[in-house]
C-alpha cells in the first residue's frame, strides 16, 4: 500500500530540508504525468502504471548514514546519499522504461547524475530496475532523488523478494535464493515475450 506515513520525528531531523524534498518529488511527480498525458494526446497508450513515491524515514537514513560513518544529519541526509528522497515508477513494458530513462536525460528542468541499469546487468539475486539519480534545484540546492523504473513483472517480483527477505529464520536459504533466481529469469521471459505480442498486435 502506498500509504505515506512522516511523523514528527521525521520533519524535525530533516528540518528545513523536509519541504525541499516534497517539492523535488512534486515537480517529478508532475514530469512524468506530463509525459504520460503527452502520450496519450498523441494516441498512443499511457506507458506509465503507476507512481510510488517517499521520503526516507528518519530512522533509516540515521543508520544509512551511520553504517557508512558518517553524522546523521539533515544536510548529509542531501549531500552524503542520494535517496532521502525515493520514487518508484512502474511501467507496461521494458522498452517503456528506457523511454522514459532517455526523456529524463533530454529534459532541461532535471540533470541526471548517475544511472545503474540493472536491468542489462541484474543483481546476482536476479533483481532488475533501471535506477537514475536525478538532482533538481529547490532555491539554489541541488535536491537528489533516486528514481528506480521498472516494469510490471519487475515491480512484482521485487515486492515480493522484499516480504520475503524480511521473514526471520528462512529454512533451506539457498533452495529459496536459487528459486527467487529462477522466478526473476522467467519473469525476465515473460517481459520479453509480451513485447512481441505487443508489436505484432500493433
Ligand atoms: P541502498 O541499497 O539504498 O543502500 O543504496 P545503493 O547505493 O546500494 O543502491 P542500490 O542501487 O543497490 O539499491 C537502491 C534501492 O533499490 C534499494 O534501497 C531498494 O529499494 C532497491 N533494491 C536494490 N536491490 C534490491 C533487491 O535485491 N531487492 C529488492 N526488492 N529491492 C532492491
Ligand atoms: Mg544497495
Amino acid at each position: 500500500m502506498n500509504l505515506i506515513t512522516y511523523n514528527f520525528e521525521d520533519s524535525k531531523f530533516y528540518g528545513n530540508y523536509f519541504p525541499l524534498l516534497n517539492n523535488a518529488l512534486d515537480k517529478i511527480i508532475a514530469l512524468i504525468n506530463e509525459y504520460s498525458e503527452k502520450a496519450v494526446k498523441a494516441g498512443k497508450r499511457d506507458p506509465i502504471e503507476h507512481i510510488k513515491s517517499r521520503i526516507k524515514s528518519s530512522s533509516s537514513t540515521k543508520a544509512k548514514l551511520l553504517k557508512r560513518c558518517i553524522e546523521p544529519s539533515a544536510v548529509n541526509a542531501i549531500t552524503a546519499i542520494h535517496d532521502a528522497a525515493g520514487l518508484r515508477v512502474v511501467c507496461t513494458f521494458v522498452d517503456d522504461v528506457y523511454d522514459l530513462a532517455k526523456s529524463f536525460r533530454s529534459s532541461t528542468d532535471i540533470k541526471v547524475i548517475m544511472e545503474k541499469d540493472y536491468i542489462k546487468n541484474p543483481k546476482p539475486n536476479g533483481y532488475r530496475s533501471y535506477h537514475v539519480i536525478i538532482g533538481i534545484n529547490e532555491g539554489g540546492i541541488v535536491i537528489p532523488v533516486e528514481i528506480q523504473l521498472r516494469s510490471v513483472a519487475m515491480d512484482c517480483w521485487a515486492a515480493l523478494e522484499h516480504q520475503i527477505k524480511y521473514k526471520r529464520d528462512i529454512k533451506h536459504e539457498e533452495l529459496i535464493e536459487s528459486e527467487l533466481k529462477k522466478c526473476a529469469e522467467y519473469l525476465a521471459i515473460m517481459d520479453t515475450n509480451l513485447q512481441v505480442i505487443r508489436d505484432i498486435l500493433e
